[in-house]
């Protein structure tokens, strides 16, 4: 099995940049399928997740492009021919974000059939609430044993029509689905209930680059106004920082960093987990400077676990955006397990997401499962171990435990890691961290 191993202890220090946001960069690579120009994006992490989308898109007929550069990688996608409405299974099943292709597709051609979604196990990942939004919208959905299909019928009773949806829950990816369906109509839209996670304001801010007129982006109540068609020769758009890749760098930091600086990342994205840390003992200050014109934040950690044991925060609950995000709920588990205290952790958006904790065990952690989600008392330290990756915030939580045990640690599966960050061991190495990987298979 392909693997990290992890040499833990060695205390990490210096700089690290976060590379620009996965689960912003794909839905707005569906969304260029929308627009029958070249679309050029700037900030483009390089992570397996991209090179699927890439594929599928291909695969539909689109050119790619994919330069890579040191300040973040450039993908152009030229959508300006498309020959297939249909993504089957072999390649849907590899990612959860294929889903955002049936609003994306449906907007373009009027009709979609896309499979089943894959992406990581970590929880009940139904589709219903998709389904359910494109039917609000007029948009006829179907669905057989792997695909679903989707027709839009234009008849004299239905055009001009502005439509209401309701979300019965705020889903990042149906949200996504409903901004990019509605743009493919000319009525009105507004959708209820909508996440407001920033990979949805990014989404929506790259479809106003087409035309889109979208007011409420970042509330729960979005209204979309569509065009007819869209024909922009070329576009271009950055892709917002990695919320996510600085939540683990800033709980690497906070369990093992002597004042790490993390830049790049945009600090309102990050709000919750910093008062996490804060609550625990750490001390976190935010620092702006220009760079070729542009203003670039770091953030600076220092009081961290390297000095003295940080305070367990007594209770963390995962929830909907501006809470403490569910991804970065397994990544803390590792710094909570040697924290002075106890911690409740508890997951609404994936009650069920704690395989990390069953790893974390091996590692001496002393964690309880209860009713309503975890229990950690917190032990003085952990002991590197073997561990597998589940999925990929899990995988990374593992590295994280790894960097802070005694020991050697090897994290299995290292696949799951790649689907979501952009050089994680050659930026930790940066740090100090005595980390490696292996292709071997023993
Ligand atoms: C996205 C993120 C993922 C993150 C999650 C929650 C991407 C590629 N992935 O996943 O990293 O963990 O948001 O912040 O952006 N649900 C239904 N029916 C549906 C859709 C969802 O019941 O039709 C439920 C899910 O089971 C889950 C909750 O809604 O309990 C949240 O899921 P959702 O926000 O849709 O997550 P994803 O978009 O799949």
């Amino acid at each position: 099995m392909t693997k990290y191993i992890i040499n833990g202890g060695n205390v990490l220090h210096g700089d690290v940049r976060v590379s620009g946001a996965k689960n912003a960069i794909l839905p707005v690579l569906s969304a260029t399928l929308i627009n029958k120009g070249i679309t050029r994006i700037t900030n483009c992490p390089d992570i397996s997740d991209v090179r699927i989308t890439a594929g599928i898109l291909k695969d539909l007929g689109c050119k790619v492009n994919l330069i890579k550069k040191k300040e973040g990688n450039i993908i152009e996608v030229d959508a300006t021919n498309i020959e297939k409405t249909t993504i089957g299974s072999e390649k849907a099943r590899l990612c959860r974000s294929s889903i955002t292709f049936l609003g994306a597709i449906t907007a373009r051609s009027k009709e979609a059939e896309v499979a089943f979604p894959g992406g990581c196990i970590i929880g009940d990942r139904p589709i219903d609430i998709h389904e359910s939004l494109l039917r609000e919208m007029g948009i006829e959905t179907t669905r057989n044993d792997s695909a679903i299909k989707t027709k839009l019928y234009r008849t004299d009773c239905n055009v001009e029509n502005d439509k209401h949806v309701y979300l019965k829950f705020p889903s990042v990816g149906a949200t996504e689905n409903a901004l990019m369906a509605a743009a493919g109509l000319t009525e009105s839209v507004t959708v209820y209930g909508a996440a407001t996670e920033p990979e949805i304001v990014c989404l929506g801010n790259y479809l106003q680059k087409l035309g889109v007129k979208i007011q409420g982006l970042g509330t729960g109540c979005i209204k979309i106004r569509g065009l007819k068609e869209y024909k922009k020769d070329i576009v271009t758009f950055k892709i917002i920082p990695d919320r996510i890749e600085a939540a683990t760098f800033l709980i690497s930091a906070a369990g093992i960093g002597d004042n790490i600086k993390i830049h790049g990342c945009e600090t309102s994205h990050c709000l919750e987990v910093i008062n996490v840390l804060k609550r625990m003992g750490t001390r976190i200050k935010e620092h702006k400077y220009t760079q070729d014109g542009e203003a670039i934040n770091f953030l600076e950690i220092s009081e961290t676990s390297v000095t003295k044991r940080l305070n367990s925060p007594g209770i963390i609950i995962a929830d909907a955006y501006p809470a403490f995000p569910t991804d970065a709920q397994s990544l803390i588990l590792p710094l909570l397990s040697v924290s002075k205290g106890e911690t409740f952790v508890i997951d609404k958006i994936f009650p069920k997401r704690f395989k990390a904790a069953d790893e974390l065990s091996k590692m001496n952690a002393d964690i309880t499962n209860t009713d309503f989600g975890i229990h950690i008392r917190g032990r003085k330290h952990l002991t590197g171990n073997k561990v597998q990756s589940h999925d990929l915030r899990g995988g990374a939580a593992m590295v994280i435990a790894g960097l802070l045990a005694k020991g050697q640690t090897i994290v299995y599966d290292k696949e799951y890691i790649k689907r979501g960050y952009d050089g994680i061991s050659e930026k930790l190495r940066a740090l100090g961290a005595d980390i490696t990987e292996s292709q071997n298979l023993s």
